[in-house]
């Protein structure tokens, strides 16, 4: 017998319509039977069929759609759905050997994320629903990629609401310390069990580009909240100066040793950004092109403000150190903040220090990171590309 999950009254239309998260105050009976991480049908108000999803008995989101089609949630269904998404990056092949086959909801798999290095997998299974599902996807997904070998990085702490454990490890053959992957023809190096998220920022790729064609030979570049120094590797080919600021020893080693794969210097600062930038002030170093990058502060609304504290003292200490005409990407990945919230935090700092600016453009996420319409949290990265004019 079917198990269910029934929506109180006027609740369905949003399904309906593409939006696949169901929050658990939008619930109004469950079936006796259903499980945590139950593959489960979801029911409108009257018991008519609306989706099929899986069920979570923890987590805020109580049901997450997989289809809005009654169809066998199968190997099958799971192989097309794997297939659909490889043809829908088609276009990235000639750009790179690393991409994000598979970006949860956005790709309409709730919970699961896919990112391909080369000849490798990472996955990350967010979700109790794709966790008891792994059976169904699992071999279809290496059935269409065959990749050498798959890790996992389950090692979110999103996985306490689902009442999961963190893991991360090898799941099937071998994969390297190292993956080398190609990106626009510069070569970077993926660390899949200690880099953070599963490896590399793909997400980044097209901003990495951009900024590559605007960076003129012999500028100076400051390359902050830097990771393992991938925007200043494109910066640097183009003949910049480039100086990178990450925290962590390990991702610092790794860039340096990426620098040189590429035969091209960056020279690294480990340490704190909001101590080493004001440092570089008084050193007398100004810089005509600057990328600030920070991680994902805050996850909540509710912690956006720290996040515009954060993001209006990083932006206000790199205009003491940019050169008059010179150009600064600011980019947030937390969704939370909207464009306009962006927008007033780097006016507040510029406006604080007198500094003109313009808007060279706003950027996103790259496109294997899908943004769906229908689900406004699925575009998470902006960025804004401005220019001091004086
Ligand atoms: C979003 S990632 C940057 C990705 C990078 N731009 C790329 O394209 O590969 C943010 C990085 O900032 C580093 N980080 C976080 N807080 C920091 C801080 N206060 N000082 C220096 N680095 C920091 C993290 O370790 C992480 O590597």
């Amino acid at each position: 017998m079917r198990k269910w999950v029934k929506l109180k009254a006027g609740k369905s239309k949003k399904v309906q319509k593409f939006y696949p998260l169901v929050y658990r105050d939008e619930v109004a009976e469950v079936s006796p039977s259903v499980e945590d991480g139950d593959l489960a049908t979801l029911l409108d108000e009257r018991g008519k069929f609306l989706a099929w999803g899986t069920f979570s008995a923890k987590s805020h989101v109580a049901f997450r759609v997989l289809t809005l089609q009654d169809e066998p949630v199968d190997k099958d269904f799971f192989a097309n759905r794997f297939q659909k998404a490889l043809e829908q990056r088609k276009h990235l092949w000639e750009i790179t050997n690393a991409i994000r086959l598979v970006h949860a909801e956005a790709d309409f798999l709730p919970g699961l994320i896919v990112d391909r290095y080369d000849e490798f997998a990472v996955i990350q299974v967010r979700t109790k629903g794709m966790e008891r599902l792994r059976d169904l996807w699992f071999e279809p997904l290496l059935g269409l990629l065959k990749p050498r070998g798959v890790y996992e990085r389950s090692d979110m702490e999103g996985r306490k609401e689902e009442g999961l454990t963190p893991f991360k490890g090898l799941l099937y053959g071998t994969v390297p310390e190292r993956i080398e992957i190609v990106e626009h023809g510069l070569r970077f190096l993926v660390d899949v069990e200690r880099g953070l998220k599963t490896g590399f920022y793909l997400d980044q790729r097209d901003n990495r580009k951009l900024v590559s064609e605007l960076v003129q030979p012999g500028e100076q570049f400051l390359d902050l909240f830097a990771y393992t120094g991938a925007f200043s590797v494109y910066a640097a080919t183009k003949g910049a100066e480039c100086t990178a600021i990450e925290q962590h020893k390990h991702l610092v080693e790794l860039g340096l040793e990426q620098a040189k794969l590429n035969g091209v210097k960056v020279n690294f600062r480990c340490g704190n950004v909001f101590e080493e930038l004001p440092k570089l002030g008084s050193e007398g170093q100004r810089f005509d092109f600057i990328v600030i990058d920070p991680p994902a502060i805050a996850k909540s609304e509710k912690q956006i403000a720290s996040l515009r504290r954060a993001i209006h003292r990083v932006v206000s200490d790199s205009l003491r150190v940019l050169k008059p005409g010179g150009r600064m990407l600011v980019c947030t990945c937390v969704y939370h903040m909207d464009w306009s919230d962006l927008i007033e935090t780097v006016r507040f700092a510029a406006s604080d220090l007198n500094v003109p600016l313009r808007i060279l453009a706003q950027t996103t996420q790259a496109t294997d990171h899908p943004i769906r319409l229908h689900i406004p949290e699925s575009q998470y990265l902006r960025c804004l590309l401005l220019q001091r004019d004086w």
